[in-house]
């Protein structure tokens, strides 16, 4: 959570930060500010506000300089004010720092500084800290306060007494590095620098980062020289925008069809799946006896569905674990254990803290991760990268269908590998495998069905979702969709359930969502359905086009595959309704309140 961005070169620094943190808004749009280098006053000069960058842009109008720093924040120690906004200034230090430090109230009294301190942030502390440290040699003073520090932190820090020059720290939090002829940059993700250069380093834990407008020199914390590992941008920057959707969450469903396309395409060799491109060794599907899934939110429901099909197609046992909860259950866990733990950002903490634990506790890991050289796919075995590209909306979507995607291809790599599914067979899962980008489009295109359907839920203030095998997890991700971006309360509850309790909600004001895609399971279902429509709600279905018939009408008819590879195709319905649902009550879609895309605090 929140975003940082720094540059120093021959260009004016303003422009560049603004940009950055535009981009950078979607991991924390409480507040944002900036600070420049201003040679006239020779100093660091910060201009922040509560509220979007937007606000900045207005704010900073007469910002000048060639070296700044800039911060777009999610708010965790103190409240969301102008004061605790970032860039923190306290002596000669002027910081920017994503993630949390926890002894920041020791520190504090430590030093005996509470009367001096503007904000209420932990942020603040470490400048005061380095300041404390400071006598003239910035990296030793770094060095010495971030050894004091406990918690996650990516810091960018300027000094006002070395003009044009920038430091990075970081343990966990993320800092990107990259240059060209006009300077230098850092930020916390890719996307907002790549336009600058296509070669880029992911700054290492503990090693210090020396910026100047010619270059990037990295250290470790013994002032040993460090050569980062150089990767290469392969998302197209330039292709990143809106493409002219009101919402990213409208133009990244749009692109489902053709990055689940890639994401399997990629994999295919003579006909079934291959991970050797990506150096996954087979032997990790087959010396395995259990699996255990980590990950958190839509990573975790993405998780459910591959339990669904690992245990049913290669009779091997999966448990799914909440990210946050797993290291504190005492799992159980030994070396047949293959840990696979599912992000879009590779920067959860509470994913990469648990992949951590089972590595240590001797389990082999595997990760299924969108954002390239992030800090879960570095700390991972083996990983296999979803073809996504750039997920901007917070509301996840073509990052699940990816993830989803890839769990199928594991699916039948494994039981093919065991003697699950013969060749003929794994030609047939394939097969129906390859259809899914159609059926995809299919819904897609029939999207202003789903739209006049939405308007049902716009007043509503409770959902409930009703799905059995399968569309059971689809609905959990389903309806975890339309609360985080509608703010409407919804429940997903596998539909046999809901007479055990949860029934006695049900009210003619109580729309039911139900999902209807699992042939060998119909006829329950629609006992399901009629048991909700008998309390009075009114139900929304989606049917399979070959499961429809005169017992349940038909809202929505979804498109024709065999049941276990109906969960993408219902799954892009439900986004559709969710997605027009907080559109049409004129919510900010792609930012909606209180979250952040990529969660560093635990
Ligand atoms: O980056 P990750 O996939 O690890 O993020 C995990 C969750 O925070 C994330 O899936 C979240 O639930 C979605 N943004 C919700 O749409």
């Amino acid at each position: 959570m929140c975003g940082i961005i720094g540059y120093t070169g021959y260009s004016e620094a303003r422009g560049i930060l603004l940009k950055g943190l535009k981009t950078l808004e979607y991991r924390g749009y409480d507040s944002a500010g900036i600070a420049v280098y201003h040679p006239e006053f020779k100093e660091n000069l910060v201009t922040k506000y509560a509220g979007r960058v937007e606000k900045l842009m207005e704010g900073s109008g007469d910002v000048k300089g060639t070296c700044g720093i800039g911060h777009t924040r999610w708010a965790t120690h103190g409240g969301v004010s102008d004061e605790n906004s970032h860039p923190h200034k306290f002596g000669n230090v002027t910081l920017v720092h994503n993630g949390i430090i926890e002894n920041y109230a020791a520190i504090k009294n430590q030093l005996g500084i509470a009367n001096k301190l503007r904000s209420e942030t932990d942020s603040e502390v470490v400048a005061a800290l380095i300041d404390t440290y400071y006598n003239g040699n910035p990296k030793e003073a770094i060095i010495s306060a971030v050894k004091e520090l406990s918690g996650t932190f990516g810091l960018a820090i300027m000094f006002d007494d070395i003009p044009n020059e920038i430091f990075a720290v970081r343990n966990v939090s993320p800092i990107i590095c990259c240059q060209n002829a006009d300077g230098a940059y850092i930020a916390s993700d890719i996307m907002a620098i790549g336009e600058y250069s296509e070669d880029y380093f992911v700054l290492p834990e503990f090693s210090v980062a020396h910026i100047t407008k010619d270059s990037i020199e990295v250290t470790d914390f013994k002032g040993n020289k460090v050569e980062p590992k150089m990767l290469k941008l392969d998302w197209d920057i330039k292709n990143s925008g809106k493409k002219g959707y009101p919402f990213y969450m409208e133009k990244e469903i749009m692109e489902q069809p053709e990055v689940i396309a890639k994401t399997i395409d990629s994999r295919m060799k003579d006909g079934k799946p291959d991970f050797s491109g990506e150096r996954v060794d087979d032997s990790i599907f087959t010396e395995c006896d259990n699996i255990t899934v980590i990950a958190c939110g839509t990573a975790m429901h993405a998780g459910l569905i591959g339990k669904f099909l690992i245990e049913k197609t290669c009779g091997v046992p999966v448990t799914v674990n909440m990210a946050s909860e797993y290291m504190y259950n005492d799992p159980i866990i030994n070396e047949r254990t293959l840990v696979i733990c599912v992000s879009q950002s590779g920067e959860t903490i509470d994913t990469l803290e648990a992949l951590k634990y089972a590595r240590r506790k001797g389990a082999r890991s595997l990760s299924i991760v969108n954002v390239k050289g992030s800090t879960i796919a570095r700390e991972s075995e083996n990983v296999i990268y979803t073809n996504a590209g750039p997920e901007i909306a917070v509301a996840s979507t073509k990052a699940y269908t990816t993830q989803v995607a890839v769990f199928y291809l594991i699916t039948a790599k494994m039981a093919y590998l065991r003697g699950k599914l013969s060749d003929e067979e794994c030609a047939e899962f394939i097969g129906e495998l390859a259809k899914i980008p159609s059926a995809v489009q299919d819904v897609l295109d029939r999207r202003t069905d789903i739209h006049r359907l939405s308007n049902g839920l716009l007043t509503a203030e409770h959902t409930f979702m009703i799905g059995r095998g399968l569309d059971y997890p689809s609905l959990l991700e389903a309806s975890l969709k339309l609360k985080e971006i509608s703010y409407i309360h919804s429940e997903a509850f596998a539909s046999g359930e809901l007479k055990h309790g949860t029934i006695a909600l049900i009210t003619d004001q109580t729309p039911v969502i139900a999902l209807v895609t699992q042939g060998n399971l119909m006829s329950k279902q629609v006992s399901n359905i009629r048991e909700v429509q008998s309390r009075g709600a009114n139900v929304l279905t989606f049917i399979r086009r070959d499961l429809k018939n005169k017992d349940v009408e038909c809202s929505f008819e979804l498109p024709e595959l065999k049941d276990d590879f109906m969960a993408i195709p219902g799954v892009v319905a439900m986004q559709l309704l969710a997605y027009y649902v907080s559109s049409d009550k004129g919510l900010d879609v792609d930012k909606p309140r209180n979250l952040a895309k990529v969660v560093t605090v635990e």
